[in-house]
């Protein structure tokens, strides 16, 4: 007797279930991205004890005839594909057929639900998997589903939920992304009678943003609008002084779905370096659009994700958004009140605020983020080729234009603060604390300039730009300096020689693991030298593995470090000057390379509120 056996369908479900559906969470998804797919403009959620007792998704979508609402439980059934084909082009969040009877498989359901054309709707209950009643009712239009007692035949299941609190701030963040996904539509979400987010449909993601997280969330992050080969990209990145310690706050989505996705989250990282220090990172919401048959879907259960047929090209349009956004905002590091002083009076909007802040995985590990190619495009006003686009402040000619400080502040006025528009006039000198810091104000804000970091910037681009072309010009010293290597750092030498080289640093080889240094980069004074090329020596140890651009700019920075002035010294008002100027035509003003601020300032609005004005 053979020891293979084929399980029931009920176990098997139960199984399959279970790549679906990992907690509250994945059930809200799906059956948002069914309402979604249905064409719904609003969507309601309400959920229970986290949304353990009870998940309710009800949408104004075209909702299903009464043999549909039947099949709609069955394993494999979808009206979202019919061929092989059809899996090339999924422009669908989902496509699997799979969702419906997952969650029946593990809960007890009710669906309601009737299309335009008929009378009367139809009412399916199931449980467990199995159909206990189909009926007609009365019903308006569209579907809802009621998902209760999530995992009630599957205590295994159950027991691995997490506390109310913990599930619902994953259904939260998960409404939260998706409603700012798809501004052009109306989301509702409740907590055992609570309203935690009430959004009405609106234009432009920029409003949306709004909508969901206030104007504190704006004023922290750039807005992105990049068309790239094949591909666009829009969305928010934090400005460089909001780095979080985890990779949390960042989230993707690729035609509309919520992804997980490595070669996402490294071109974020990427265009971050030299802007953000080591072991910080910045918060995102990248969308990405690209024509379906380059990206597959398929490849998870849950649809969290993707294949890209050419990641590289995504890889550089994302780094080309972010890049672009942040050179042009110029976002410096603004001075705030104390956090209590800034009243956050909507429940929602602080919860929703906070679903951003704390950095919670958008959601559970395996749910499915289904995503919706085809809603991108559908939603899309057919007028405008970047309807979906930002806002107008995005477009070309305001991005284009260039100002000393700040030039976000003229192209879009925050919403909240109308101290901050027309912040570009000159910059006026008022003097140098502690040979360190220098003061400068402009008509409606107060500089404070670390002057190491700021001259650090700016020779960091200038070796950045110059090395991409050629050697840094070399000036030689009269008196060869000579410098003692350990045996690891004369290794390190002999790599990196080359490295060295183009950095305007000359060596002789003078006995055994001695080096004579004969020339140094002009920038560079005499008393830098020696630490200098032992630091270098590290950087290209340490960066050996790393792609060239890496290693230079890394090169670049500890060059700039050195050739900086530094703190405690006293700076002519000239020399002032030039510094404030050049730093404010330096592409990233905001951050020194090593990724610390190098100005922060002090709105005329902040001024006014410490002085109860
Ligand atoms: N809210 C809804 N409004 C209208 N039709 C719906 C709705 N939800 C589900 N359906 C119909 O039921 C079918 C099955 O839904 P289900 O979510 O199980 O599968 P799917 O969306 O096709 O694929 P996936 O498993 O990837 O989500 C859908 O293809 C759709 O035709
Ligand atoms: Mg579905």
């Amino acid at each position: 007797m053979g020891k293979i056996r084929i399980l029931p369908d009920l176990l098997a479900s139960k199984i399959a279930a279970g790549e679906v559906v990992e907690r509250p969470a994945s059930v809200v998804k799906e059956l948002i991205e069914n309402a979604l797919d249905a064409g719904g403009r609003q969507i309601r959620i309400e959920v229970e004890l986290g949304g353990k007792k009870l998940v309710r998704v009800a949408d104004d979508g075209e909702g299903m005839t009464r043999d549909d609402a039947l099949l709609a439980f069955e394993r494999h059934a979808t009206s979202k594909i019919a061929s092989v084909e059809d899996l090339e082009h999924i422009v669908t969040l989902g496509f699997r057929g799979e969702a419906l009877p997952s969650i029946a498989a593990v809960a007890r359901v009710l669906l309601r639900t009737k299309t335009a054309a008929d009378l009367v709707g139809t009412e399916v209950e199931i449980e467990g998997g199995k159909i206990k009643d189909v009926r007609e009712c009365a019903w308006a239009g569209g579907t809802e589903v009621h998902v209760r007692d999530l995992f009630y035949n599957v205590p295994a299941r159950r027991k691995f939920l997490k506390s109310d609190t913990t599930e619902l701030f994953h259904v939260t963040n998960l409404v939260t992304h998706y409603a700012l996904c798809y501004p052009r539509v109306a989301f509702r979400l409740k907590h055992g009678g609570r309203t935690l987010l009430d959004v009405a449909a609106v234009e432009t993601l920029r409003e949306r943003a709004y909508q969901v997280f206030g104007a504190d969330f704006l004023a922290s992050v750039v807005e992105l609008e990049h068309v790239g080969e094949g591909v666009r990209v829009y969305g928010f990145a934090s400005k460089p002084n909001w780095g979080r310690t985890t990779r949390e706050a960042q989230y993707f989505f690729v035609n509309g779905r919520y992804v997980r996705d490595r070669v996402l989250a490294q071109a974020l990282s990427e265009s971050y370096r030299t802007l953000l220090p080591s072991g910080m990172h910045p918060a995102a919401v990248l969308f990405v659009e690209l024509p379906p048959s380059d990206v597959d879907v398929n490849v998870h259960p849950a649809k969290i994700e993707v294949r890209f047929r050419r990641p590289a090209q995504v890889q550089a349009a994302i780094i080309e958004a972010v890049r672009r956004a942040l050179q042009q905002a110029r976002p410096v590091l603004e001075v705030k009140r104390p956090v209590e002083d800034r009243p956050r009076t909507h429940s929602e909007r602080a919860l929703a605020r906070e679903a951003f802040r704390l950095q919670a995985p958008l959601a559970p590990s395996t749910s499915r983020q289904p995503s919706l190619g085809l809603a991108f495009s559908a939603r899309k006003a057919p007028e405008e080729g970047k309807a979906f686009a930002p806002s107008e402040a995005a477009s070309p000619e305001v991005l284009g234009a260039r100002s000393p400080i700040s030039p976000q502040c003229l192209a879009r006025p925050s919403l909240d603060d109308v101290a901050e528009e027309g912040a570009a006039e000159r910059i006026r000198l008022l003097g140098q604390f502690r040979q360190s810091f220098i003061l400068a104000a402009t008509d409606r804000e107060l500089l404070l300039i670390d002057q190491h970091a700021a001259h650090e910037r700016i020779l960091f681009e200038r070796f950045q730009e110059q090395l991409a072309r050629e050697a840094l010009p070399a000036q030689p010293l009269l008196v060869p300096e000579i410098i003692e290597l350990t045996p690891a750092q004369h290794a390190a030498f002999e790599s990196a020689r080359q490295d060295l080289a183009r950095l305007g640093i000359e060596v002789g080889e003078f006995s055994g693991r001695a080096l004579a240094l004969t020339a140094l980069p002009a920038d560079v004074p005499i008393s830098e030298a020696r630490p200098l090329v032992l630091e270098l020596l590290e950087v290209a140890d340490q960066e050996r593995r790393s792609s060239p651009e890496r290693l230079r700019d890394r090169l670049a920075a500890s060059l700039a470090c050195r050739a900086a002035v530094k703190i405690n010294t006293p700076l002519t008002e000239a020399m002032m000057r030039w510094l404030v100027e050049e730093l404010f035509r330096a592409s990233f003003p905001m951050s020194c390379p090593h990724g610390r601020p190098v100005v922060v300032r002090f709105t005329l609005r902040e001024i006014e509120r410490l002085f109860h004005r």
